[in-house]
């Protein structure tokens, strides 16, 4: 892998751990907020950005380069509401996906077909996780339509069923 390509996965692994202490920040948020579904929510999207951080540090040593952890900046601590922090993971989403973006074209450009082929899975985890932030986004802005709390708590009753589910390790 070239010097180019290690260092832009290096940058990711920095911005997925980042997205790992967004995530943190909002199950925090939510758990003071006597939202503790989707406090349950937050914790696992933040337990999936760690295992998105642990498969870019996976591949940067297979392919023989080195890990260079760098500081993670502080994130938000509050939201006005839950549909804005919902709104915040929807536009945060968006950007890691150009970032994803951005390292599939650094890899066609220096023709690095390895990363190019990790890379796919990414893309795919990406329009996941954009969707999962609309969904729920879009849940919450019909609750604030109907100025009621009720319809919160049944969502917030949902969103505690999430459960982590470990990445399949491939054997190497
Ligand atoms: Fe690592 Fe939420 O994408």
């Amino acid at each position: 892998m070239n010097t180019k390509m290690e260092k832009a996965i290096n940058e990711q692994i920095n911005a997925e751990l980042y997205s790992a202490y967004l995530y943190l920040s909002m199950a925090a948020w939510y758990s003071s907020s006597g939202l503790k579904g989707f406090a349950n929510w937050e914790r696992i999207q933040a337990q999936e950005e760690r295992d998105h951080a642990l498969k870019f540090y996976d591949y940067v040593l297979a392919r023989g380069g080195a890990v260079t952890l760098t500081p993670i900046a502080g994130p938000p601590t509050e939201w006005r509401t839950p549909a804005d922090a919902f709104a915040f993971q929807l536009e945060h989403e968006q950007k890691v996906t150009e970032l994803i973006t951005n390292l599939v074209n650094l890899a066609q450009k220096e023709k690095d077909h390895a990363s190019y082929n990790m890379l796919q899975w990414f893309i795919d985890e990406q329009v996941e996780e954009e969707e999962n932030a609309r969904d729920i986004l879009d849940k919450l802005k019909l609750i604030e339509g109907e100025k009621g709390t009720g319809v919160l708590f049944m969502l917030d009753k949902e969103l505690a069923t999430r459960v982590y589910t470990p990445p399949v390790v491939e054997k190497t």
